[in-house]
């Protein structure tokens, strides 16, 4: 690259770990790498690179200002290989000027396919992918096709980036206030951010395939950061949050407001009566049609949410409480609430309730109202159906009780726990004659609305539809 000057430095997050038998590991996250037992001047490099960003030709005196004789080849096939392997962060410098820095997220790897032959820098654009945001570095560019993150250092480049759509490296290279090695670094730089994948030719390229095309931006970078594999960030059950927050208990407090007691159901009748497991999956349909003129009761509702989601207990792991429902929960976690919008139970009086899964109640969070009706009315034209649903049951994810515990993942954890709930009601649904459906979709901002909760600590995730069954339906 003419006029540009390559600094290589260990990542920051990078441990260097010397076992007994005197061999070298270096880890980030739960990622590591075996070096073996590394010559002196090896060593010295490590540590070089370790302390300082050096080019090529500092690395090289550095070490042999530490090492006598040293193995020049050697060092190289070091770098070579830690390089490789994701654990050297690439700056780039155009005469005094920090351009960006290259920070691995993992191994190195080929960029995304069907690679941009040899792009013309004059015809570049930023990828549909790619997000600029700020971050304790300064400004960080990332995608999820890419391997790497780029701190951006210079504000002129995160201007051109931002500008491409509309002007080219050529007219950016011929402009003025930038000094002339800013100008004449600009089309390798873009070159380079192009092979990671961060620019895309202005036609948009290769993104057109319908493999990118199907891939909302934020569903692919949500996909590719909450899985294990595409990045070496924190990841799983760190608790992270130990010491910054308290971790929320295992049942949500009360609400404080009227409270309307349901009855439970009859577990030792239901296990010699009840619907055997294969009709309960063979039978099960989605079923939109309720029967008002014989509407569910509150002895079936309070039946239904019994067998489905009361509290059966909660233990502690020393950190935390843990829940224990009829569901399964990652880290048994329970961070699921439910929200029975009540329009026709006989028993029941219609408004926004809240399940205390712990007394097995419903408590009232907002009366009828236009916030509610608003909530009733998304659910019945989500589920195709002519009139109110009996009951929309709200499904709520209490954040901060997967969040505390689990980095990168518990968003995808909640929305899990979303599909296992959805079964379990199918299931107990089809057991007790009822017609349920799930939603694909509701609106968390009108729930934020009706509610007054903050949709950041506790907001919907999934919805959920019951009522007695119509005439007909199988
Ligand atoms: C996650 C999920 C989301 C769904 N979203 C909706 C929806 O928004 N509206 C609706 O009428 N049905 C919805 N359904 C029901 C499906 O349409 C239904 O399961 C599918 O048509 C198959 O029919 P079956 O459930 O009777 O087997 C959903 C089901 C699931 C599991």
């Amino acid at each position: 690259m003419t006029g540009i000057r390559e600094l290589l430095r260990l990542r920051p997050d990078a441990r260097v770990v010397p076992d007994a038998s005197g061999a070298t590991r270096v880890y980030a996250g739960q990622r590591g790498t075996f070096l073996g037992a590394l010559t002196p001047c090896q060593s010295a490099a490590l540590e070089v690179l370790g302390a300082q960003a050096a080019d090529d030709e500092s690395l090289l005196s550095a070490v042999r200002s530490r090492v006598a004789e040293p193995d020049l080849p050697r060092v190289r096939e070091l770098v070579r290989g830690l390089r490789a392997q994701g654990w050297l962060s690439s700056t780039l410098t155009a005469g005094r000027t920090r351009l960006l820095t290259f920070r691995p997220l993992g191994p190195a790897a080929p960029p995304p396919a069907p690679s941009p032959a040899a792009p013309d820098p004059a015809d570049l654009r930023l990828s549909r992918f790619a997000v600029l945001r700020a971050d304790t570095s300064g400004m960080v560019l990332e995608s999820p096709l890419a391997h790497v993150a780029v701190e951006i250092h210079d504000a002129g480049l995160v201007g051109l980036l931002a500008s491409l759509p509309v002007r080219t490296a050529r007219d950016a290279g011929a402009e003025r206030p930038h000094p002339v090695e800013w100008r004449e670094a600009v089309p390798a730089v873009l070159g380079a951010l192009a092979r990671q994948g961060f620019l895309v030719p202005r036609d948009g390229g290769h993104e057109r395939a319908f493999r990118y095309a199907q891939w909302a931006p934020h569903e692919m970078l949500f996909h590719s950061r909450s899985r294990d594999g595409r990045h070496d960030a924190p990841f799983g059950g760190t608790r992270w949050a130990e010491g910054i927050a308290d971790p929320l208990p295992a049942v949500r407090p009360p609400f404080g407001g009227p409270v309307v007691p349901l009855p439970a159901a009859d577990l030792g009748e239901l296990r010699s009566r009840d619907m055997t497991l294969t009709e309960a999956l063979e039978d099960r349909r989605s079923l939109r049609r309720h029967d008002d003129a014989a509407p569910l009761t509150v002895a079936r509702l309070g039946e239904f949410l019994y067998r489905c989601a009361r509290n059966r207990g909660v233990r502690g792991d020393g950190k935390q409480e843990l829940g224990d429902r009829p569901y399964p929960s990652g880290g048994r976690s329970h961070e699921l609430e439910i929200y029975p919008l009540v329009e026709r139970v006989d028993g029941v009086p219609s408004g926004l309730y809240h399940y205390d899964p712990e007394r097995h109640v419903l408590e009232l969070v907002t009366p009828p109202g236009p916030a509610v009706r608003r909530l009733s009315e998304m659910a019945r034209l989500t589920a195709l159906m002519s009139s109110p649903p009996q009951v929309t049951f709200l499904v709520t994810a209490r954040f901060g009780r997967v969040m505390w515990k689990y980095s990168a993942m518990g968003y995808a954890m909640t929305l899990k726990h979303v599909g296992v709930l959805y079964q379990v009601m199918y299931s107990v649904a089809t057991a007790m004659g009822l017609a349920g459906c799930a939603l694909g979709s509701g609106d968390s901002d009108a729930f934020a609305a009706a509610t007054g909760l903050p949709w950041e600590t506790e907001s919907t995730v999934g919805e959920f539809v019951l009522g007695s069954r119509a005439a007909g339906d199988p």
